[in-house]
């Protein structure tokens, strides 16, 4: 499978569960625009196999090199790396993990539990992101973990696949801030996750960044149960020239993608709806 091959299988996979960015892509090419993506995003927990790095060797197969540089995200007890590729009209790879062992031993079994039922669960090729990670999870079990870790449980529940895709904003002609393109998204209907603030980071810090909120999806629970909850959310970059150099920051910034992780919360708090 080719990147570009995974890339295209990884959208439709996606769009599924991000309805928004569907939307969103007909409005932009309706205005005449071309969109390119800045990065993709993946959830897994820390486990041999599985780990972001683990995940990280697929793109590393299609040319990309991991930045040695560890996000951390305490207050999520997350940790995650980012793959740039040589070409930068490809988008960034950002793979964040759960740190398990910070949780409670019930979630912990849990987790574990869930991935051990896929013995050949190995990442290896980008088929691993476009197929179920393991068989679907009881939604009492989703319900039970998700205060603990809303992270862990839609990662349970959805498997290991794209969380989300990210509009690079300084590739579009019609909008020249993210501020411009919020307005228009919010005249249209879409809602933002506010967390934090809808526009997180400062031109000062060279990146921008805002989201829609999830939706919730229909998705199947163990025993064929079919239950709404929260999907996938659709995220737009805009990257500022560093200083002294003729190319645009290619990081992330923990304080603003800590807030954009909860663009999954459900509005109410954290508690899934019955
Ligand atoms: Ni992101």
């Amino acid at each position: 499978m080719t990147l570009n091959e995974f890339l295209n299988q990884a959208w439709n996979r996606y769009v599924d569960l991000a309805p928004d960015a569907l939307v969103i892509h007909k409005l932009l090419e309706e205005r005449g625009e071309r969109i390119q993506n800045d990065h993709i995003a993946f959830r897994t927990f820390n486990l041999k196999g599985i780990g972001r790095m683990d995940l990280g060797k697929i793109f590393e197969n299609w040319g990309y090199q991991r930045v040695k540089e560890d996000l951390d995200f305490p207050a999520k007890k997350l940790k995650a790396s980012y793959f740039l590729h040589s070409d930068p009209t490809l988008p960034k790879i950002f793979i964040s993990e759960l740190l398990l062992e910070q949780f409670s031993f019930e979630l912990q079994s849990w987790i574990k539990e869930i991935v051990s039922q896929n013995l050949t669960l190995n990442a290896k090729e980008g088929d691993f992101f476009l197929r179920d990670s393991w068989s679907a999870i009881s939604f009492e079990d989703y319900q039970r973990f998700y205060s603990e870790s809303e992270y862990a449980a839609w990662t349970a529940a959805f498997g290991i696949q794209v969380n989300h895709f990210t509009l690079l904003v300084n590739s579009l002609k019609t909008f020249s801030t993210l501020q411009e393109l919020n307005l228009f998204l919010g005249k249209v209907g879409i809602v933002l996750n506010e967390a934090g603030g809808v526009v997180k980071g400062t031109p000062t810090e060279l990146l921008e960044q805002s989201s829609t909120l999830a939706k919730k999806v229909d998705w199947t629970f163990a025993s064929g149960k079919r239950h709404k909850v929260m999907g996938c959310y659709y995220e737009f970059a805009r990257r500022y020239l560093v200083p002294g150099e003729k190319k645009l920051f290619e990081g992330f910034i923990p304080k603003s993608a800590d807030k954009i992780f909860e663009s999954t919360y459900e509005k109410s708090g954290l508690k899934p709806e019955v």
